[in-house]
């Protein structure tokens, strides 16, 4: 860790019971009045985007447009289209409600708009874009577990190329993030528990990784404190609203960390595991975790020693050790994952996830792309990536 460092989270956060009802006068406060809300057609389907049209209509907001064709994996094209219908009919403000796709796009069709770009892949790389004159963002996360609702990052698929591209900018950190148990109770348990772990697995990297500093340690290790008590919780019981506010700050906690300090080999080889094998990005987080936390074990053993306590608590912290903390921390992960195979069928391994060997050199060389890896805090070539994969199988 270096004596300098820079922090940023600039995302009002609402979080809470009700939260949602305070909505209208946060997109008043933004001067919106031609509304676009995005999300998908599952939400739809289950009446939530009809909640927010509601909402905001009883305070005489009115949405101007609403778009929920977005595919699973978010893709450029959409973003392009999507910046295009909002320079047609002049909106002024944009919603996002949804998981990671749908975050990730609205924050692609922001930058889009504040750089008066057409095309979202002119823009790909890293920070150093101007300003702009940004469109007010705000999300409502329907899972707990990206933390995109305030990072200054999108991950959007160039489906030409089958790649997940990152796109890092301070200028696309959303204003408003709005967390209400009332938007999560309903996803599956299966969900909770991958989208949970994809949480845990950003507060680990958060603690660890090359730009660490004691502001985005601060949410790390209450991130994971607070997915190490409710997440089991929220699987077992999706209507404990307690346990689900408590994870929706940890994946909110543990993504203001990861933006600051960054992620590394477990994102880096998890995105492309998404884009050659199709695994859904939580899940490649609870399989690779562990296996990656033993790669990085020489470079990283301190700050997992420590996580020991958060995950664990004191009494199991000062009974275990010093110099077995750090291997006690990545078994007590590993117990979480088995648990929650044993709760929702989370898969535990690659090739429960369906993955097939066939494709490691692909998922390797895809890998090697992906700037995670760049910034890990130990080197990834190749060979750590096609071992890694191998030990996850
Ligand atoms: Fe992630």
């Amino acid at each position: 860790m270096t004596d300098f460092f820079e922090f940023q989270s600039k995302t009002k956060i609402l979080s809470g019971r009700g939260a949602l009802l305070r909505l209208p006068n946060e997109i008043r406060l933004l001067g919106g009045s031609r509304i676009l809300l995005i999300s998908d057609e599952t939400l739809k389907k289950i009446g939530m985007t009809e909640r927010i049209r509601s909402i905001l209509q009883e305070e005489n907001l009115q949405i101007a447009e609403i778009f929920t064709d977005i595919p699973t994996d978010s893709s450029l094209s959409v973003a392009n289209h999507i910046a295009e219908i909002c320079r047609d009919r002049q909106i002024d403000a944009i919603i996002a409600l949804g998981g990671g796709s749908v975050i990730d796009t609205s924050k692609g069709v922001r930058m889009i708009l504040s750089q008066k770009s057409d095309d979202i892949l002119k823009l790909s790389g890293y920070e150093g874009l101007p300003a702009g004159k940004g469109i007010p963002l705000c999300i409502i996360p329907t899972t707990s577990g990206t933390g995109s609702e305030v990072t200054g990052v999108a991950v959007i698929r160039d489906e030409n190329r089958n790649l997940k591209m990152e796109f890092i900018s301070t200028n696309i950190q959303p204003d408003i993030a709005v967390l209400d148990p009332e938007m999560t109770v309903s996803m599956p348990p299966k969900v909770t528990a991958a989208t949970g772990m994809d949480a845990l697995c950003h507060a680990v990297e958060g603690y660890t990784c090359l730009q660490k500093n004691p502001l985005s340690d601060a949410y790390a290790v209450t991130a994971v404190r607070l997915v190490s008590e409710n997440l089991v919780r929220a699987v077992k019981d999706g209507s404990d609203t307690d346990a689900r506010i408590a994870m929706a700050n940890a994946a909110l906690m543990a993504g203001i960390s990861f933006s600051n300090s960054m992620v590394g080999i477990v994102h880096g080889i998890g995105h492309a595991l998404g884009a050659v094998s199709r695994v859904p990005h939580g899940t490649a987080m609870n399989i690779l975790l562990p296996h990656c936390m033993m790669y990085n074990m020489d470079e990283c053993e301190k700050g997992y020693a420590d996580l020991l306590l958060w995950l664990a608590g004191p009494e199991i912290y000062a009974a275990t050790p010093e110099s077995g903390r750090a291997h006690a921390c990545v078994r007590f992960i590993r117990r979480l994952s088995e648990q929650l195979r044993a709760i929702c069928g989370l898969p535990l391994t690659l090739s429960e996830a369906g993955v097939s060997k066939a494709d490691f050199e692909r998922i390797a060389e895809t890998s090697l792309r992906d700037g995670a890896n760049l910034v890990n805090p130990k080197y990834v070539d190749r060979d750590v990536i096609l071992s890694i994969l191998e030990k996850a199988y």
